[in-house]
């Protein structure tokens, strides 16, 4: 991916950073970068996930996937760092076999997606680390009741990837299902790169190596300096606006197939650095339609954001047909593309003649190895803004918090954190 931060500098927006205070920035991205590197090479937790590109291996995901690689429909069971990156992945890239990814526990949503699809063509992507999140177990319990009902072996026709041990390695191994480990060290946020997140992938016949390689390119360019890597250009800068103001981090990419990428970097964001009172607050955007919703806000609104644009080089074009109205004919010189093209540089321009600090992030088109490298770019990233805050970007205590309440509260075993959540109701 290539990083242009010339609307981040100073001279163009307020807040901005100067080129001077990067400058003296850069001597602490290249302590973080010896850190990043020591934790890399040291499979320390965390850093690890900034090894997949070498460690995953596409053959063993192909091979557990074999049995329910002829699926209509492949339902992604798992929220959070066990949905986002699959999903990220295959909402972008196209395949004939429909994705659909039950993360929330709405049962209405549920019974909808199981009532309209013909579950006897359909496979099952169970995820989860823990093995022990609710949600996503219940709604596995719920998937495989539907898949009995319509006389379907569910057993035939589901895989797994979660930890060594837990309910749900017991869950697989009790019913003999093909089922992947989530690699040691690698937080959910942060694994899409392994089996976490290319199962989905390998299902929808998605070229895996091809993202491992886009991935692995990004990798070669960290070094110890902003102005020379991509990635922690991008990290350093986000970091610096927000010491300056800039506490919100607007990521809009101008595609429509990179929506959901936004929704991944949300929480890769603020699940990583959402600590110690410190971190900046991601907001999902998307090109040009928000551009009639939240640009008025971000281009006149308080000045406290930064606005990240993800642009794509080329893709599929479509002329847009002529009119005899002559007030349109101008659309019938243009493309649908161009028009995109227009819409991104003028959004683009209007908040730097407004003095708002944006930053473009460009990958060449959507395909395997350019989202590759996009996924590794903004994790590597986000472990670098981690380290320039001095964060634990690796845990997430408050997630882990909430887990645990809601386990105590529908009776899933002792634990204070639903005592305390009883407490408060019984204060009311
Ligand atoms: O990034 C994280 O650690 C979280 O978002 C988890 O992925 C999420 O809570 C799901 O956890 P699990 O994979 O254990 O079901």
């Amino acid at each position: 991916m290539n990083v242009d931060i010339g609307n981040a500098l100073a001279s163009v927006a307020s807040p901005g950073v100067s080129r001077e205070s990067l400058e003296r920035l850069d001597d602490h991205v290249a302590a973080a970068h010896e850190r990043i590197e020591h934790g890399m090479e040291n499979r320390e937790h965390g850093y690890e996930a900034l090894n997949l590109p070498q460690r995953t291996d596409p053959d063993e995901i192909r091979a557990a996937v074999e049995p329910i690689a002829d699926a209509d429909v492949l339902f992604t069971v798992g929220i959070g760092g066990s949905s986002l990156g699959a999903a990220t992945i295959t909402n972008a890239l196209e395949s004939e076999t429909e994705t659909i990814f039950l993360d929330n526990v709405d049962p209405e949503w549920i019974t909808s997606h199981l009532e309209r699809v013909s579950l006897e063509n359909a496979a099952v992507n169970v995820v989860s680390r823990s093995g022990t999140t609710a949600e996503t177990l219940a709604n596995f319990l719920v998937v495989r009741e539907a898949f009995e009902s319509a006389g379907v072996d569910w057993t035939e026709r589901t895989i797994v990837t979660t930890g060594e041990a837990g309910p749900l390695r017991e869950l697989a191994d009790r019913h003999d299902l093909p089922a992947l480990k989530v690699p040691d060290g690698v937080p959910g946020r942060f694994s899409a790169l392994s089996a976490v997140g290319m199962v989905a992938a390998a299902v929808c016949g998605h070229d895996l190596e091809a993202l491992l390689a886009g991935a692995a390119a990004e990798r070669e360019t960290l070094t110890g300096s902003l102005f020379e890597c991509p990635a922690y250009a991008y990290g350093a800068t986000a970091y610096a606006l927000d010491e300056r103001g800039a506490g919100v981090n607007a990521m809009m990419p101008y595609a429509e197939s990179l929506e959901t990428s936004a929704e991944w970097f949300a929480q890769l964001w603020a699940e990583s650095l959402g600590k110690d009172d410190l971190g900046q607050t991601p907001v999902r955007a998307l090109g040009v339609t928000d551009q009639h919703s939240q640009l008025q806000l971000y281009r006149a609104g308080p000045r406290d954001k930064l606005v990240t644009f993800v642009t794509t080089q080329e893709g599929t074009d479509r002329q847009i047909p002529d009119t005899d109205v002559a007030e349109l004919s101008y659309l019938g010189d243009a493309t649908l593309g161009e028009l995109l093209a227009a819409e991104f540089e003028a959004t683009e321009a209007s908040l730097a003649a407004a003095g708002r600090p944006n930053v473009r992030i460009e990958i060449e088109h959507v395909d395997e190895y350019e989202l590759g490298g996009l996924l590794y770019g903004l994790e590597a990233a986000c472990v670098l803004a981690g380290e320039l805050y001095g964060v634990n970007t690796f845990e997430q205590p408050a997630v882990e918090w909430a887990k645990k309440a809601t386990r105590g509260l529908l009776g899933g075993g002792e634990f204070e954190e639903a005592e305390a959540v009883a407490d408060k109701t019984e204060l009311r």
